[in-house]
């Protein structure tokens, strides 16, 4: 595409207002999306002409084989990646036909990520990392305060709301990571094995929290081998081998 082609704020309709979007029917849709690399003289394919359409609020897990395209997929959602062919909407929007600064607007406003590794940011304190993507809007200090003591509250953690990353527990880790997902109350919750690094009881925390978040209405899409989320009979199972979706149940 050429660089006249890409658009930036100014060319979306509603501007940077992003109200309504998380009404659409479809979260994602996405045309024969595929992702290749080039290293040195091979192409590496990760994802293989993929067309994929998620309902909003609806609560969707893919698994599938180490390399078979999970994670690119999430990134590829969550506007971090971008496909190499194909066309996607993201809640209506055509991501692709962005520039990078409104995809990372729109990525902080409409998806929370939530990783394997918690990715917290090691200098700040649980209240601090919640507040972190909070800075898009321009509420007033306090009012961050509050409502990231608030959602820490949801998950728990009312009590270690000073602790840095590695004063806590794995579980709590990545139960902040969690509120930080949702601090500016995103449609979509994009999760990358969040259970994986997990022990049982925290594992089953994090589930939990992930099925009450999709209840609240927000689109859920986890990747995962955790066979405890595969078999929850409430959610749309994908499997993805070598880049293709080869079941949809
Ligand atoms: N930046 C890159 N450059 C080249 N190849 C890549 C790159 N990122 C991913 N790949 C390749 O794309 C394929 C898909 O990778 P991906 O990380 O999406 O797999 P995955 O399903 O998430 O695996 P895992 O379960 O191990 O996390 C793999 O073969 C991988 O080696
Ligand atoms: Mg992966």
């Amino acid at each position: 595409m050429s660089d006249d082609m890409i658009l930036g704020a100014d060319d979306f309709d509603e501007s940077m207002d992003f109200d309504g979007l998380d009404k659409v029917e479809f979260s994602v849709k996405m045309k024969g999306v595929s992702r290749k690399y080039l290293l040195g003289s091979r192409e590496v394919i990760a994802l293989n002409q993929v067309d994929l359409k998620i309902r909003s609020g609806e609560y969707v897990v893919v698994s599938g084989p180490s390399g078979s395209g999970k994670t690119t997929m999430l990134n590829i959602i969550g506007c971090i990646d971008y496909a190499t062919e194909g066309r996607i909407h993201i809640l209506d929007v055509p991501i692709e036909d962005y520039d990078e600064s409104f995809r990372a607007t729109f990525r902080l406003n409409n998806t929370g990520f939530i990783f394997q590794s918690y990715n917290l940011i090691s200098t700040l304190t649980a209240l601090e990392n919640v507040m972190f993507p909070m800075q898009i809007t321009d509420k007033p200090e306090e009012e961050l305060e509050q409502d990231a003591s608030e959602l820490l509250k949801k998950v728990g953690l009312e009590n270690r709301l000073d602790h840095l990353p590695w004063q806590l527990s794995s579980g709590e880790q990545q139960r902040v990571a969690i509120a930080r997902a949702i601090a500016n109350d995103p449609a979509i919750i994009l999760a990358d094995e969040p259970t994986a690094n997990l022990d049982e009881e925290s594992a089953e925390m994090v589930r939990q929290i992930l099925d009450s978040l999709n209840k609240s209405g927000k689109t859920v899409i986890v990747m995962t081998h955790d066979e405890k989320i595969i078999n929850n009979s409430e959610v749309r199972h994908l499997l993805i081998r070598d880049g293709s979706v080869i079941s949809d149940d």
